[in-house]
């Protein structure tokens, strides 16, 4: 748990605001983030990567709502966007375009054109009036290159244009991240990046292209990652390119060893920042001494921890007792407005995420990510914790200890900052939640609850 995220007296608060209260005034299913926990996680990770000097891209997939990013930005965060959408969320959220990372295996010449001159696609629509749209609207610091084509696309849309077009590679080296196999990148058969014994061939066709500086490298093994061994293996490959290159006369000027920090769900033995930190640094300081320009695009370690997902339960539903694999167990069912739609982690990639009543007793209250840390098996009992939607996909958890459980319950899901709002959904016309941000015990809704009505405005639309 982060000091920004705890139970008091049995209650569990957010940045000193109740959880229940929270949940009272914003309805439910509701997700709440401590901006005190982002700005902690962020200095954080600027503390252990210091000897680097890096420029920390926030990876926007993980949590794209623009009072968030707007937050990073303010902290000094630059952003690793994947999409045009992504590319305006990271203009408007203010932080300088020469910060801005564009990687994504599939980018559209639109795109493309949007991130070299800033120019929009119809699909950008019309900025609401709401918002101020910062000046600044130069080109990406850095397009991270997928493939020879992609290469190609941005080379010929930069000439056309006149300009140069900055560019990274992204190297595959094959290693084996050793996390969920849909999480994983880095490896041969994954589709991201090109083969290390295809760059060098890239790298010297393109040298002298007058629309394309490539002087850059990416990577990214997959995420979440819970050692620092993959980033080693990954980097002991990159150094050795870069060192070929350079014998090449292709100095490299800027090195992106991507995001996928592991973080601590409360199921999983994660190392702390400083060891990935520890191990990496010495790596490429001497290179950073030299001129080299690192990048590091987190998005999950900034921000799982810091955000919750609150959910009142509609039903307790008992199923008597079924066969498993193993032995006879009972079915208990609790019914949660949250679901699949919600935070899709468990049923995409089977994840754990610690879940707990938000009001409890002090003695049954966490004090860690852990629950058996402290209290006892015996004071428990196994809920599936699951949703309103149509699928038997569709779960929270399963099997899940915890104290007894009632209709009209707050449950609080933990860790659900990263990849849960962003991969929400609004399959069977469920409106996606609201999201607030509580600031120091001051309370900001960052996203209004979508309405039914919303979701049919688009086929209503004239036309
Ligand atoms: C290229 C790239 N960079 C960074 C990230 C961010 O990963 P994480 O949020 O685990 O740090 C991802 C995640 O998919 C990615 O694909």
């Amino acid at each position: 748990m982060l000091p920004f995220i705890s139970y008091i007296q049995g209650r569990l608060t957010i940045d000193g605001v109740g959880a229940e209260s929270l949940a009272a005034s914003f309805g439910t299913p509701l997700y709440v983030y401590s901006a005190n926990a982002v700005r902690e996680r962020f200095a954080q990770l600027q503390a252990a990567f210091a000897p680097l000097r890096p420029t920390i891209c926030y990876a926007i997939k993980a949590n794209s709502n623009i009072h968030l990013c707007r937050l990073l930005a303010s902290l000094g965060a630059g952003m690793d966007v994947v999409s045009g959408g992504e590319l305006e969320r990271a203009w408007l959220s203010g932080v300088p375009m020469s910060n801005v990372v564009f990687a994504g295996t599939g980018k559209a010449e639109s795109e493309i054109l949007a991130a070299l001159v800033g120019s929009k696609s119809p699909l950008v629509g019309t900025l609401p009036v709401t918002i101020a749209p910062p000046d600044n609207r130069g080109p990406v610091g850095w397009f991270n290159v997928e493939s020879e084509q992609e290469l190609e696309r941005i080379a010929r849309i930069a000439q056309t244009q006149g300009v140069v077009a900055r560019c990274a590679l992204r190297v595959n080296p094959d290693v084996d991240a050793k996390t969920h196999k849909f999480t994983t990148t880095g490896k041969h058969e994954n589709k991201f990046g090109v083969p290390i014994e295809r760059a060098v061939a890239i790298f010297e066709r393109f040298r002298d292209h007058r629309s394309v500086f490539l002087r850059g490298l990416h990577c990214h093994l997959g995420s979440p990652i819970a050692t620092p061994t993959p980033y080693v293996e990954g980097l002991r490959a990159l150094t050795a390119l870069m060192d070929r290159l350079e014998t090449q006369k292709i100095p490299i000027q800027s090195l992106n060893i991507g995001g996928g920090f592991g973080v601590d769900y409360g199921n999983n033995a994660v190392e702390p920042i400083e060891s990935f930190a520890h191990a990496i640094n010495p790596l490429l300081a001497d290179r950073v001494e030299r001129g080299l320009r690192v990048i590091i695009e987190p998005g999950r370690w900034i921000i799982a921890n810091a955000g919750v997902l609150l959910t009142r339960i509609q039903y307790i539903k008992d199923a008597g007792t079924a066969s498993d694999a193993n032995a006879e167990m009972t079915r208990t069912f609790a019914i949660c407005d949250a679901g699949v739609h919600t935070l899709i982690r468990p049923a995409l990639y089977n994840a754990h995420h610690t879940i707990w009543p938000a009001i409890t007793t002090p003695e049954l209250a966490l004090n860690s990510l852990t629950p058996d840390a402290h209290i006892s098996p015996t004071e428990l009992l196994a809920y599936d914790v699951v949703g309103p939607i149509c699928e038997s996909t569709d779960f929270l958890a399963k099997a899940r200890l915890m104290p007894k459980l009632s209709q009209g319950d707050l449950l609080a899901v933990f860790s659900a900052g990263a990849y849960g709002m962003s991969m929400a959904s609004t399959y069977n016309d469920h409106p996606k939640p609201a999201e607030v941000m509580v600031d120091s015990q001051r309370v900001i809704r960052i996203r209004a609850r979508q309405t039914a009505f919303s979701l049919i405005a688009d086929e209503l639309a004239p036309g």
